[in-house]
């Protein structure tokens, strides 16, 4: 349960913020993917008008966190902020970054990974990893552990068990595909799946047929359920080192993320919208998972209109969480074993 039950849809990140303000002072934050007008931009002004001891914004476009730096420090000049480059669809990028943020924040109290693509045609990473999925989970994945050392060490000095966090921006689009295992770059018709894996039942006809291939929404709900899978594993594994992982459904927003889709795509993703929050209130959820105290339950993964929500089985099975770092561990090359860490 949240500490502020009265909380809801239409509550903003600034109003989630000036309630939480005690717990954002003094922490060291994470914020990846920020850009003006994007969810992290409204995160990062939330945050910073309440002494976070540091704000780190890492995006792919140094031009685009710059701006929102200039927007920030026009609230709050004062904010400690670090501008930091990298791009989640190159792994060297990943990994040339992460000891610079290491160094920037020995310990690192909240990481909020918001950063995704929504790209209408098939592309893939450098590594050849299908781009929702390569970007939005398998990049994240990457930089997240890549990070931990400094994570750990914010929580085995926090005097609050639970309060160092991993929040993973995810969808209520995972609803729209498991994880593929036997097909996680989705090359295969749907008819050639396992019945595990096609898109679930009760979906648009046209993202059933047997004969659909690639579908840019399936994709992205696949790269969303891994969001939700990586935040079950993270506090399975990091639950008793004090840190916890939650997963968020901003709701529905315009923001850049629908940019690159065609006007078919774009009509597509209006219709989905039973109500249109504005950026403020798209960013709420996301607070609420940084920083509620009372969110301390390791059961707890997914959070919509900043409450504790459910979200679809295949996304929350410990089964299919423990498959998936498996099969991340193997797209990045390296294992994270977080028991060797303790
Ligand atoms: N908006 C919604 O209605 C909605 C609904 C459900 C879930 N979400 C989720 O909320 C989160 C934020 O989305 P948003 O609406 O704020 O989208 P957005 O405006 O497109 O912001 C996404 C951010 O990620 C960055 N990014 C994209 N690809 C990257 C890469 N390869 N490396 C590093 N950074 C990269 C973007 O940079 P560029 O500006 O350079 O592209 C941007 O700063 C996402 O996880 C999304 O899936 C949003």
């Amino acid at each position: 349960m949240t500490s502020f039950p009265e909380f809801g849809e239409a509550t903003t990140a600034t109003e989630v913020a000036d309630a939480l303000s005690q717990q954002v002072k003094g922490k060291n934050v994470l914020l990846v993917g920020v850009s003006p007008n994007s969810l992290g931009e409204h995160m990062a002004l939330s945050i910073a008008r309440h002494s976070p001891s540091l704000l780190i914004l890492a995006s792919r476009a140094a031009s685009k966190v710059n701006e929102v730096i200039s927007t920030i420090h026009s609230i709050a000049p004062s904010a400690p902020i670090i501008s930091m480059t990298l791009d989640l669809s190159s792994q060297s990028s990943i990994r040339s970054a992460a000891p610079k943020i290491l160094l920037l924040a020995p310990k690192l109290d909240i990481v909020i990974n918001n950063a995704a693509v929504n790209v209408p045609d098939y592309e893939t990473t450098r590594e050849g990893i299908e781009m929702h999925f390569g970007v939005n989970h398998i990049g994240l994945f990457l930089l997240t552990n890549l990070l931990l050392p400094s994570v750990l060490r914010a929580a085995s000095s926090s005097p609050v068990p639970g309060s160092t966090r991993i929040v993973n921006m995810t969808s209520a689009g995972h609803r729209l595909s498991p994880i593929r295992f036997s097909d996680y770059n989705l090359l295969k018709k749907n008819g050639e799946l396992v019945e595990e894996e096609r898109p679930p039942r009760g979906l648009p006809k046209a993202l059933l047929d047997p004969d659909v291939a690639y579908s840019p929404f399936v994709a992205y709900g696949q790269s969303k359920t891994g969001n939700i899978l990586f935040s079950v594993s993270l506090t399975e594994a990091l639950k008793e080192r004090g840190v916890r992982s939650f997963s968020v459904h901003p709701g529905s927003i315009w923001t850049g993320l629908a940019r690159n889709l065609d006007e078919q795509g774009q009509a597509l993703i209006r219709a989905t919208g039973k109500t249109w929050k504005s950026g403020d209130q798209g960013a709420a959820t996301a607070i609420v998972a940084a920083f509620d105290p009372n969110l301390n339950d390791a059961s707890d993964v997914y959070l919509a209109d900043c409450q504790l929500a459910p979200a679809a089985e295949f996304a929350t099975d410990s089964k299919f969480a423990e498959r998936l770092w498996r099969l991340s561990e193997e797209l990045v090359g390296e294992k994270f074993d977080l028991g060797e860490k303790r």
